[in-house]
Formats: C-alpha cells, structure tokens, sequence
C-alpha cells in the first residue's frame, strides 16, 4: 500500500468561503477519495490561515478581538466543508498551540543554519494578498498580482536568506516541481531576475507568532502559514510526519504558486527536511472576467449552491464546468444546465429506466459481460497521475454515455427472458461499476446508486462485471430537473 498526502492552502479567516476555496477543496477532495478506492493510504489536510495585519484589520472593522473573528470564521469554514462532504483527514488552525510550537522549532533549524539576520526592510506591502512588493515590481505603483493599493513601509526586520538557495530551487522547477508548465514558466522567468532576501518578521502586526529571537516583532503571516503542511502532520515526532512527509500535492490556487514553490522549498531546504512532490496549481473561477475575490467583494457563498441544488450537483458541476487549468467565469444558469443537461439526461435517467424494469422483472437477473471496459480505467487512473479530475471525469461520463447507448440500441422493453435479463444484467452492473468510478466526485450519488443495488461499500477492485445481480430497487430520481 502507497501513502498519499494531499493539502490545500490554509484559508484566510478575514470572511467567510467562498466558491474559489469550495473548489480548491473541493479538488483536493477528489484527488483523495481517488487514492483511497485505490487502496492508498490518503492524508488529507486542510485549515485556516489565522495571523496577520490584514485579520488585525478585519477583526478591527468589525468591532471584534481577532480571537472572536477567526473562531468564528474558521467555524465556518469547517461548516461549509461538512455540507460540501469534504473528506479531510484533519483541520489545522494557525492558531493550535501545537502549530505555534512548530513554527517556532522551525525558526530555530533556520536560525542554527545561518539563515536569519536582522536588516532594515523598505518597500510596498499589499495587505490583501499579505505580500511584499519591491519598487520595481509595482504596476502604476498598485500591487501587480491583484491591483489594489499598496503601503509604503520602511522599518527594521529580520530576513530569511533565500538567495541562498536560488539555484536549487530552480532546479527543482526544471525538473517538473510545478505543475502545469505555464505556471512553472512564469516562476522560472521570474527567477531569471535578483531573488532577493526575504523579510520574515514585522514589528508592528501584533497579531501573529511571536518571533523567539526578539520578541518586538512577529513571524510574517506567510512564514507561519506554510509551515501548517508539517504542523499538520506533527512535525517533527509525530507518526503522520514519519508516514506522509513529504507531501504528494501541495494544491494551490495559481496567485499563490510562488510561496509554495520558490519561498517553501528554501525554507525547507535551510532547516534539512525534504521538500513536496509536487505543487499543483490550479486556476480561477472568475465572476464576468474577474477573479472571484473576498477583497473584490463579488463571491457566491457556497452554502447557497449546495442548499438549492445539492453538494453533488454543485460538485459535479465544479469539476465538469472548467479545465483545472484553466480561469472560468461561474454562473448558477451555468450550474443548472448542467444538472438539466447530463446529470440528469446521461445518469439519472439511465438508472432510473434501468431499475424500472429491472423491478418488474421475474427471475433471476443474469447474462454474459457485453460492456466490460466500459469506463476505461487505465485512462482515469492516467488522468488522474497527470493531476488532471477533469479528464477523468469526462472519461467516466463517455462510459455512461456507452450504457445509453448500449441500453437504448438494445430496446429492453421489446424483449423478455433470457435477452431481457442478459440487458438488465449489463445495465444493472455497470451502473454498480459507475457508482464506483463516481464516488470521489459524488459520494451522495454513489451510495444512493449501492443502496438501490444492495451493494456495500466498494473500492475499485470492485469495479469489474461479477455474475450476477442481487436484488434491485428504483429509489427516488438521483437528480430532478431544476428552472
Ligand atoms: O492565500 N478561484 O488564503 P486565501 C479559484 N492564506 N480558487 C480560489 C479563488 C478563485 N476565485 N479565490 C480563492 C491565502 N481561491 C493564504 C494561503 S497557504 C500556506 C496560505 C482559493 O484565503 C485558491 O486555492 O486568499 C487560492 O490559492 C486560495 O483560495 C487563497 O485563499
Ligand atoms: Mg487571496
């Protein structure tokens, strides 16, 4: 059995989710219920980012203690991945006293190894996005990732010397670290030009770790968050760190791929622990060509989507709407088609004709395989190596759409006996098979699928036409037509 360790980024808790985070962990999701059908030994983490000037702010805005503002907004995050079914293995929270620790041992290794020296900072900051911008990077002297106003700040700090490990890290990045290869381009051209040290205290955000070697200032908020993936795991004694280190994916939305890939591996490579597999980027949902964005102020809370539609349509339709890859612009009459559209048209109807007839059959439902192979799994499997649900959801949606055909060409209700029941047979398994295949995308759908068939929980070695059929019952429609 192979181990699996999978994260997402750590949230800020300055608001409340929205549909970008659902989709990250969503994803994230995915991928770890994949692993598990596979029979992998799967580590799933996510949490909340809880530091920093910009929550100070927030919790300052709201007449609140910044205690009270991530309690109650990292609660709510952990509501929305309940409703969501989110199979997370832990939540870590940045303010766990155990991650604080973790932290701190951690400046310790980088301290002992030379790392850390004190400095005088000036420059830009963007308190939205929590980062250091230098003059030269300013675009008509706003923030280039996100284009909001940004502060001038001149003060004494401690830098980490991630000069130092420059070359490594590029070597890292030639060698695949970042996936896709255009964000992994983007990197390597932006470290082309000076890697500069990198400020890792402030002296005036109080709110945050206390940095151990002079107590007047505290860790940079991205310092502490990225050190959440050890934390997590129980760095450095614990049995999860021993099992699941180092991480298979570190799944990152795209504006956050140079922390994961440039900042993290240094940070790891000064304190001696081996560095991720992989950092996998994905890219935006977008609302009229804009990123979706707490600051922005144009989010959809995804309580609402699964509250009208469903986790499993609102699911299906993250994954199926876009390419990973890919920015895409999020509409609820997009969300509708395709519940109206495939969910209900390739998969909800096919089971429910299916077990209509196979209800009313007498006798004992059993034939010869006719669509072993259906979904080709060695393809999904591909799919998902290369990092890519997307695909393999598609791929498993022509499967379906061979069941229809095959059912449909074969006209059931035309027939009886043997040739009726060879046709249920057929149908009435690869739905079984398609309920597998579906369960990391659809795990509600994929158990009302196993109790209409009176089938136990199944992994993928399931996943192929076994004799016969046990007793069937049509339960309610998997999915209704929504206006
Ligand atoms: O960056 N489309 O937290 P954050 C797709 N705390 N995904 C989106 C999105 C969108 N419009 N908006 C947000 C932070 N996301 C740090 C991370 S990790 C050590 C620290 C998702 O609350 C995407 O995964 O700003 C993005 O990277 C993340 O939320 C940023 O969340
Ligand atoms: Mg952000």
């Amino acid at each position: 059995m192979g181990k699996f360790y999978i994260t997402t980024p750590i949230y800020y808790v300055n608001d409340k989710p929205h549909i970008g985070h659902a989709y990250t962990t969503f994803v994230a999701d995915v991928f770890a219920r994949w692993y598990r059908l596979n029979g992998e030994n799967v580590f799933f983490l996510t949490g909340t980012d809880e530091h920093g000037g910009k929550i100070e702010k927030s919790a300052l805005e709201k007449g609140k203690t910044p205690k009270e503002l991530v309690d109650e907004n990292s609660d709510k995050y952990r509501q929305v991945w309940e409703k969501l079914n989110i199979s997370y293995n832990r939540f870590i929270r940045t303010t766990d006293y155990s991650h604080e620790k973790a932290v701190k041992l951690f400046l310790q290794k980088v301290w002992d190894n030379g790392d850390i020296y004190k400095g005088e900072y000036t420059g830009f900051y963007c308190l939205p996005d929590e980062r250091y911008i230098t003059e030269s990077e300013l675009l008509d002297g706003k923030c280039p990732t996100c284009g909001r106003e940004v502060q001038k700040i001149s003060e004494e700090a401690y830098f980490f010397r991630l000069s130092k490990y420059k070359d490594k890290i590029v070597d890292a990045i030639k060698n695949g670290f970042i996936i896709p290869e255009k964000n992994a381009n983007e990197i390597l051209s932006r470290l082309n030009g000076e890697l500069k040290d990198l400020d890792i205290t402030r002296k005036n955000v109080s709110w945050g770790i206390k940095f151990p070697f002079d107590e007047s200032h505290s860790v940079y908020v991205w310092f502490d968050a990225l050190i959440n993936y050890l934390s997590g795991l129980d760095w450095p004694d614990g049995e999860n760190f021993k099992t699941f280190w180092p991480a298979d994916i570190h799944l990152v939305g795209k504006e956050i791929v140079w922390f994961h890939s440039v900042i993290w591996p240094a940070m790891l490579f000064s304190a001696g622990i081996p560095v991720p597999k992989r950092i996998v980027a994905h890219a935006w949902w977008t609302v009229d060509g804009k990123k979706m964005s707490k600051s922005i102020g144009n989010v959809v809370n995804p309580i609402d989507m699964v509250e009208k539609y469903g986790a499993d349509a609102f699911r299906y339709f993250l994954i199926r709407e876009k390419p990973v890859w890919d920015d895409g612009d999020f509409s609820e009459s997009a969300l509708k088609n395709r519940i109206n559209g495939e969910l209900m048209s390739d998969l909800s109807n096919l089971v429910a004709r299916v077990l209509t007839l196979a209800e009313k059959f007498k006798g004992k439902i059993t034939g010869n395989p006719d669509l072993e192979g259906f979904i080709d799994e060695e393809k999904v499997r591909a799919a998902f190596d290369n990092y890519d649900p997307y695909s393999a959801i598609n791929l498993i949606f022509e499967g379906i759409r061979k069941v229809n055909k095959y059912f449909n060409d074969k006209k059931p209700w035309t027939l009886e006996g043997e040739d009726l029941s060879n046709v249920l047979y057929n149908a009435i398994e690869a739905i079984r098979i398609i309920s597998i295949f579906l369960s990391p995308f659809m795990p509600e759908t994929s158990e009302k699928i196993e109790r209409m068939l009176s089938v136990d929980t199944q992994t993928l070695k399931d996943a192929h036409f076994k004799t016969n059929v046990d007793s069937v019952k049509r339960g309610e429609n998997l999915f209704n037509k929504v206006d």
